[in-house]
């Protein structure tokens, strides 16, 4: 990248994380909900769904808001702001495992893993990184594969990330094909983890209501915070084609094989049931 990442415990860390002590150190309620993912796996879709299922579906609140709904901890937020959250608190983090707090680990606490075809979430990053200020990234499509294979993405090794993450009791994993395929029974698995039996017509209002095109057409609402100005430059796209299999246009054999390997050797959890598409 231009002005490279910065690396703390090994891990490759973007610019904007900027105070590792908090997001560690904080204490932890029953009732704290954590929507963990590597980067471009499918989190804002999935943060969007979990909030307005903990929240009676209410679609008009859910448009206010957009900062304060889920506690982004990758910044480093100061504890008493963390403290002070309402309950249910809804945490989102792209940091490994390790600078989280330690109780996460327990059972009662509930946590939801997302989970993209890395191939797909590869091609995404490639267009993520190169809109990116400080970090922004001025390679090939190649040499992105090729830090992935080295580990040496933002947040580290993907295949420790999801591998660290998935083994954790009461964790829901959520995978974006299966919202893609077969959004129905996936929401209202997601609804049954949170404790709420949701019934088809509100199956059917989360879907609508979580579209790619629906969520799209929030994206000034993104863009315009002042905060991520900072970080993106204006011709960002974040709602950029929500699709599985993109990654068929930008991969050739060399690159795919090499993903392949990652997949095969490195990373201990099986996504068979991902990869295949
Ligand atoms: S981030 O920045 O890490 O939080 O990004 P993340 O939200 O994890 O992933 C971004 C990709 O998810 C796609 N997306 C969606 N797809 C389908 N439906 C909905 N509602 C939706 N919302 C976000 C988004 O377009 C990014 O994928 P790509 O492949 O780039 O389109």
């Amino acid at each position: 990248t231009k002005n490279g990442m910065k690396v703390r415990d090994g891990i490759f860390l973007p610019n904007g994380v900027r105070n590792l002590s908090y997001s560690k150190c904080f204490k932890l309620r029953d009732d704290d909900i954590f929507v963990s993912s590597f980067p471009k796996s499918g989190t804002t879709w999935t943060n969007e769904l979990v909030w307005l299922i903990t929240h009676n579906l209410d679609y008009e609140g859910s448009q206010n808001n957009l900062e304060k709904k889920i506690i982004w901890l990758d910044p480093g937020i100061p504890t008493n702001v963390i403290d002070d959250a309402d309950s249910p608190r809804l945490f989102k983090n792209h940091l490994p495992l390790q600078f989280l707090p330690d109780d996460i680990r327990t059972e009662k606490i509930k946590k939801i893993y997302v989970l993209r075809n890395p191939k797909d979430m590869l091609v995404s990053t490639f267009h993520f990184y190169r809109k990116l200020v400080k970090d922004e990234f001025i390679g090939e499509f190649k040499d992105l594969v090729n830090l992935f294979e080295e580990g040496k993405t933002w947040y580290g090794p993907w295949w420790s990330h999801v591998d660290s993450f998935v083994e954790l009791p009461n964790t829901f994993i959520i995978v974006y094909e299966d919202l893609i395929k077969k959004p129905f029974e996936t929401i209202k698995c997601l609804g049954e983890f949170l404790g709420k039996k949701l019934s088809d017509s509100q199956v059917q209002f989360l879907i609508e209501c979580t579209s790619f095109k629906k969520m799209k057409e929030g994206e000034s609402k993104f863009k315009s915070d002042a905060k991520h100005s900072n970080f993106f430059k204006s011709d960002l796209v974040f709602f950029r084609k929500g699709e599985i299999g993109d990654w068929k246009n930008y991969f050739d054999e060399e690159n795919s094989r090499k993903v392949d390997a990652v997949v095969e050797k490195k990373l201990k959890f099986k996504i068979n049931f991902i990869y295949e598409n």
